[in-house]
């Protein structure tokens, strides 16, 4: 197969939802459809057991939550689907928001009883930002839960998205009786049961037969009136729109009974887009081009202890790779060998020997790559796009034993690049500064100093409550306002001058006697 036909048949998204809406049962039911059904349930085990056979991720068994992002891969009808994983806890939104840099789509979960929740409302901001495309799941219609149209209002009011319902409920809770299809008419009954694919629920294509109407009762005949009540109301499905991330797709059911799972993997292979072009620094990147590019959008360090060793996660951007073949690290030059490269939880599962654009493949590597990096075949670009958040919380870190000092350096220079943590070196003095959006990053830290560098830090509240990247476009200006305000300057991982502020008024204040400089809440790329 060419590239191109590659790239065309290629779906790369994240499912983003609040915790407990039902991400992990759909991710299991998704691949259970797509056939991969060992990986379905080590998807689950993995959610019971918490890691509970690797020791790289103690703290994931610890907390309940899930840290660490993965990436799965299956084939559905003619299309090679990759799944990336994200964190549930808000704590980690930032490894998530670069997650969702590295997707082209985006699946939407909702608890149909809860609507849309605080962390789905973070996520799909990040999502926009982008124009991500977003399909819609409406989740657990088999409880009591809010009417439909009330949540499709609540997603068009607080999300800014019109919703156009593919399908439609009939009924709820202990009167769910299956969802009607908008698109093709008919209607799919539900019965419940997890045991069952649902191929084989009954499909009813004509409502005529009074029959109908009285196996059904009111719940049919007030489905039947909302769906007319839809018609004549919204406008109907532009894919345009969609791709643009300003109409949602939206589908009912109910992930635990396998119920509007083989719809949602019908609209990820009809409806989202293949890889597209992306942009870096130098020039825009066609996914189709013949030679290889890709990004590093997530680090992970140390899954496995005995090793040290990392793997960075490259979103392929273009060209085909090759096991084996050598890529360069655009920022420096520097080689890469790619002989032992990574495949994620995947339908193949021997090692990867290739793989297109819109696939993810892991690196195992000692430091040489970073958040961030562009690998290339020689040329030198640099993908934009990769996010990194100005902290809003502030730690100094002290240890108890000197002589590990070196430990501790080491440490927290690697849980830096690979973005667990935020590491600034103040202008003035000698203590590391940690920077986090969330506190529970900093209890990841120190238990991962413990755990994986024999480092016992003690984690102290700094007096900084904000920071702002500043650039200037006169170096000499921007070196006046370092020397001027030197007690509150500090540099981050790749040496880039933050300002640090106690308080908000000193922001303004600073922006106020200095216009020529810029103060940003977010920093791309190294
Ligand atoms: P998450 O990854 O988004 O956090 O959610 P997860 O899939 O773990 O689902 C959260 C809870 O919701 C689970 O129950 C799960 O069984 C349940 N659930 C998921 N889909 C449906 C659905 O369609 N209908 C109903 N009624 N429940 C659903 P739990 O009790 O927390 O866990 P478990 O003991 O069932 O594993």
């Amino acid at each position: 197969m060419s590239i191109d036909q590659e790239v065309s048949r290629r779906r790369t998204f994240a499912i983003i939802s609040h915790p407990d809406a039902g991400k992990t049962t759909l991710t299991e039911k998704l691949l259970m459809y797509a056939g991969a059904i060992h990986i379905a349930g080590s998807v689950k085990a993995r959610k019971a057991s918490r890691h509970a056979t690797s020791d790289w991720m103690e703290i994931e068994k610890q907390r309940g939550i899930s840290v660490a992002s993965s990436v799965m891969q299956m084939e559905y009808r003619d299309c090679v689907i990759n799944l990336l994983d994200t964190p549930g806890h808000q704590d980690f939104s930032e490894d998530t928001y670069r997650v969702l840099t590295a997707v082209d789509a985006a699946l939407m979960v909702i608890d149909a009883a809860n609507g849309v929740e605080a962390q789905t409302l973070r996520l799909l901001e990040v999502c926009r930002a982008r124009n991500t495309p977003i399909v819609t799941f409406v989740n657990k219609m088999d409880r009591e839960v809010r009417e439909p149209l009330d949540l499709l209002d609540e997603i068009e009011r607080t999300l800014g998205m019109t919703t156009i319902p593919f399908t439609w409920p009939v009924g709820m809770g202990k009167n769910f009786h299956g969802v009607c299809d908008l698109q093709n008419n008919g209607m799919r009954v539900f019965q419940p049961g997890s045991d069952r694919v649902d191929s084989e629920n009954e499909v009813i294509a004509s409502f005529d037969d009074p029959q109908i109407q009285q196996r059904f009762g009111a719940g049919l005949s007030t489905a039947m009136q909302e769906i007319d009540l839809i018609k004549g109301a919204s406008p109907t499905f532009d894919h345009a729109a969609f791709l643009a991330g300003k109409q949602t797709p939206v589908f009912f059911g109910s992930a635990i009974n396998n119920f509007g799972v083989r719809e949602i993997l019908d609209a990820l292979v009809d409806l989202a887009p293949p890889p597209e072009s992306r942009n870096a620094i130098q020039r825009e990147v066609q996914p189709d081009e013949k030679k290889f590019s890709g990004m590093v959008f997530k680090i992970q360090a140390n899954m496995n202890l005995a090793h040290r060793d990392r793997i960075a996660f490259v979103r392929v951007c273009s060209g085909h790779f090759k096991r084996g073949m050598n890529l360069k690290v655009a920022r420096n030059g520097k080689d890469i060998r790619t002989s032992t490269v990574v495949s994620f939880l995947s339908q193949r599962r021997d090692i990867l020997e290739e793989a297109y654009p819109g696939d993810i493949i892991g690196i195992p590597n000692h430091g040489t790559l970073q958040l961030g990096d562009t690998l290339t075949e020689g040329e030198v670009l640099q993908f934009t796009g990769l996010p990194f958040f100005a902290p809003e919380i502030f730690r100094t870190v002290e240890i108890a034993d000197p002589l590990r000092s070196k430990q501790l350096k080491l440490g927290l220079a690697q849980l830096g690049e690979e973005g667990a943590i935020q590491v600034f070196r103040p202008h003035l003095g000698n203590m590391l500064l940690l920077g986090a959006v969330g506190t529970l990053q900093f209890e990841v830290v120190a238990h991962r100093l413990q755990h994986e560098y024999g480092v016992a830090a003690r984690i102290a509240s700094a007096k900084y409550q904000l920071a702002r990247w500043i650039t200037c476009d006169d170096p000499r200006e921007l070196q006046r306002f370092i020397e001027a305000n030197a007690h509150r300057i500090a540099y981050d991982a790749v040496d880039a001058p933050t300002f640090l502020a106690s308080f908000g008024a000193e922001l303004s204040v600073a922006e106020e006697n200095w216009p020529a400089i810029r103060f940003h809440k977010l920093r791309e790329h190294a």
